[in-house]
């Protein structure tokens, strides 16, 4: 297994583009099976989840075309999907165990086939992660739900029927299923305490370009008039503001200044917000948003997780790592996930000094130094908080399993060692 080695010290300046966002072209590839037509993703970014929901759509019988783009002068790639008959409706459990987002493709299958078997998706590092709002919404549209052997098999006699659909807590997976269910259902559809990231925003933006009839998008109540067909589209992904979050922290962790190209400002208002409030300039540009803490002195703060507009949950593992090197106390809570602090103690490791209380929250004090550690990656984002730490540890960080960033951070160490990072990726080969 691949590893990342860091000397940590170096201050990072430039400029680093942002990719087009994973958690919005998941569930867009999905949007592709409503139609028999061609469905073409552009800015999408190279990412192994990204090649795993290809796995499962090849499967299920849609022809991908893909080919190197570039957009604004930055390599990324552009997919077409077409689906002009699925030849399975069934999403198996070595797929799905692999990545959970496959479940995006039950609103679209039951939409146009009244049918799916998908594998229950099974918990992750970070929670049980059920999905129980998922199959309670596509009920409510008409299905019929039963769960035997891990398996979900869903089917709806004819179309799905529109429905008044309101969330008992927001759900950013059951938004974009009920979303995708409704579309094609007969009559309207009403979702109350809906999703309002900006990523259902940008996959409600290409149903209605396929010609879907979506109102409300940006705001916690979506209304659907549902349509008998849908129709291709060329669709360009958002930028990652979670990525860009992610190196707005590398900037700030190591003193920095980093543009964030193309990162869009109104998808980050809270975190950025964060990094003011903690002594860090932060300032909108032409091209996205500039990160500039050379020289600041940084004091904690207290962050607590929330749906968006809130401070997002994929940041706080990158924000914590920070708080590490800014002076005095940070409250960090987390609400959404009930394990998502297994970054600290890896974190502890490289002489940080973090109390977590129960699951929701830790108290982390800033400290002098940390020192560089072999370190053990878990999930995604507290991965990248390693990375981070590593950024600004005395000495040399190793990284390992480092095929939990690969899934949602593109060209990881060429990004950073452009903007000056002592970072190289070991080989199996490679390892001593
Ligand atoms: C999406 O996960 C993202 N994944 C996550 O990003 C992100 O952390 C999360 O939204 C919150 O923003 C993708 O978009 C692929 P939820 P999702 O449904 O949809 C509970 C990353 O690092 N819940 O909003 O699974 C759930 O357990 C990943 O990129 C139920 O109880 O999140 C959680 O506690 C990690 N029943 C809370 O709701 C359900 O049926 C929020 O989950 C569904 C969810």
């Amino acid at each position: 297994m691949d590893k990342i080695k860091i000397r940590g010290g170096k201050k990072l300046e430039g400029k680093i583009f942002i990719s087009g966002a994973k958690n919005a072209a998941l569930p867009l590839i999905c949007a592709s099976l409503l139609t028999k037509d061609t469905v073409t993703l552009t800015n999408m970014p190279r990412l192994a989840d990204i090649k795993a929901m290809n796995a499962l759509m090849t499967q299920l019988g849609t022809q991908i075309d893909v080919f190197d783009d570039f957009v604004d002068g930055h390599p990324t790639q552009t997919y077409s999907y077409r689906t002009p008959q699925a030849v399975s409706l069934t999403a198996p459990y070595d797929l799905v165990r692999k990545m959970r987002a496959s479940y995006y493709v039950l609103g679209p299958l039951l939409a146009r086939y009244g049918r799916c078997e998908l594998s229950l998706p099974g918990g992750c590092a970070i929670g049980a992660r059920p999905m129980d709002i998922h199959l309670s919404a596509m009920e409510q549209l008409g299905a019929k739900i039963e769960i035997k052997n891990g398996y979900i098999y869903a089917t709806a006699e004819g179309r799905l029927k529109g429905a008044h659909i309101i969330f008992p807590m927001v759900s950013v997976g059951a938004t974009c299923n009920a979303l995708m269910a409704a579309v094609l259902a007969e009559g309207n559809t009403i979702l109350e305490n809906a999703a309002r990231e900006p990523e259902i925003g940008d996959l409600a933006q290409l149903l209605n370009d396929m010609g879907a009839k979506i109102e409300g998008i940006g705001t916690a109540v979506l209304k659907i008039e549902g349509v008998k067909e849908l129709y291709g589209a060329v669709h360009k992904v958002i930028a990652d503001r979670i990525e860009a979050g992610s190196y707005a922290v590398a900037a700030a962790i190591t003193r920095g200044k980093i543009e964030l190209l193309n990162a869009v400002p109104e998808t980050l208002r809270r975190p950025m917000q964060v990094l003011r409030d903690m002594g860090v300039r932060v300032s909108e540009t032409d091209n996205g948003i500039l990160v500039d803490a050379e020289g600041c002195r940084l004091t904690g703060k207290d962050i607590m997780t929330e749906p968006f507009p809130g401070f997002p949950t994929d940041l706080q593992a990158q924000f914590l790592a920070l708080m590490l090197t800014a002076e005095g106390a940070s409250m960090v809570t987390e609400t959404i996930f009930e394990n998502r602090f297994m970054h600290v103690p890896e974190l502890l490791r490289m002489g940080a000094n973090i109390n977590v209380h129960g699951h929701a929250s830790a108290i982390v004090r800033g400290v002098e130094k940390l020192s560089g550690a072999p370190v053990m990656a878990t999930d995604l984002r507290a991965s990248f908080a390693l990375i981070l730490a590593g950024l600004v540890a005395e000495g040399e960080t190793i990284v390992n399993r480092v095929y939990h960033l690969d899934r949602g951070y593109e060209r990881l160490e060429e990004k950073l060692r452009s903007v000056g990072a002592d970072i190289e990726r070991l080989h199996e080969s490679d390892e001593e």
